[in-house]
């Protein structure tokens, strides 16, 4: 028997694979032609993942012109600098963007600052880990839900940790879905080129030292012959600078 036709009128979702084989086809082509791209293929089913590091500003100014659509998310630890939240404003009024936030469960960090102190991630790597997982992993979980492709700024230069990384990979712990890092052969000055010749704003923490930024009592300034993200948990050895929204290699 023949299919109804309203089955062969809506397009079955392409496989990962497929789709994982389209988006390897541009990891040499321009971030603006990858953005179209996903602005075809996913509209509102993708996302950005958005600290407000100058990556993300590169990405979120590039996705406004070429993947509008695009939605932006932010994962709201309820422990990020002023800097952050005052440049999330920036955005919202200069970019006329919505900025999906996404809060830790209330009551995992009621037990966690109950039990441990609000300082817990500095016991232990255990204890930073925990931290990590109840304000950034969990949260991302429920951002990615029903997403069907994430974006992110991730670079091969920021750590030996992310050295390898491709502009499309498959996320297997997220369900498989598309996993893009547009910016991936990006060099430091790249980014910095972009955000001077394009005007686009950036948390002033840059200027005070602050290559990567992240949670505030987890971040610092590094000295200028330190690596970008040596300011990230400064007291842990640098094979573990990774918060878990991203696979250690
Ligand atoms: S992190 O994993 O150690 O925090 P980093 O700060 O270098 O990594 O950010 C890498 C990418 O992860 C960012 O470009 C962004 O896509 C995503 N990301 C990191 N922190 C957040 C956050 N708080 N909210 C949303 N996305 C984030
Ligand atoms: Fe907690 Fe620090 Fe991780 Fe932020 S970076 S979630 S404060 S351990």
């Amino acid at each position: 028997m023949s299919p109804p036709l309203s089955s062969i009128a809506v397009a079955a979702p392409a496989p990962a694979e497929a789709l994982l084989d389209e988006a390897r086809a541009l990891k040499d082509a321009p971030v603006e032609v990858l953005l179209a791209w996903v602005e075809r293929r996913f509209g509102a089913r993708a996302a950005l993942a958005s600290s407000f590091g100058v990556e993300d500003m590169v990405l979120i100014d590039l996705a406004r012109r070429h993947a509008p659509s695009l939605r932006i998310f932010t994962l709201d630890t309820g422990r990020l600098p002023p800097e952050t939240y005052e440049l999330i404003e920036v955005v919202r009024n200069r970019y006329g963007a919505t900025v999906e936030t996404f809060f830790p469960e209330r009551a995992h960090v009621e037990a966690l600052e109950s039990t441990q102190g609000y300082f817990s991630f500095r016991r232990s790597l255990e204890a930073r880990r925990e931290c990590c997982a109840i304000r950034k992993v969990e949260p991302l979980r429920r951002a990615l839900a029903g997403s069907e492709a994430w974006v992110t700024g991730l670079r091969r230069e920021q750590s030996d940790n992310r050295a390898a990384i491709e502009v499309a990979e498959l996320d297997t712990e997220h369900g498989g879905l598309l996993k893009l890092n547009p910016l991936a052969a990006w060099t430091r000055k790249d980014v910095w080129a972009y955000i001077q010749a394009n005007a686009v704003p950036y948390n002033s923490l840059h200027d005070r030292g602050y290559p990567s930024i992240g949670c505030a009592p987890c971040t610092r300034a590094v000295k200028p012959y330190e690596d970008a993200r040596a300011g990230r948990w400064w007291w842990e050895s640098r094979e573990h600078s990774e918060c878990g929204l991203h696979p250690v290699r």
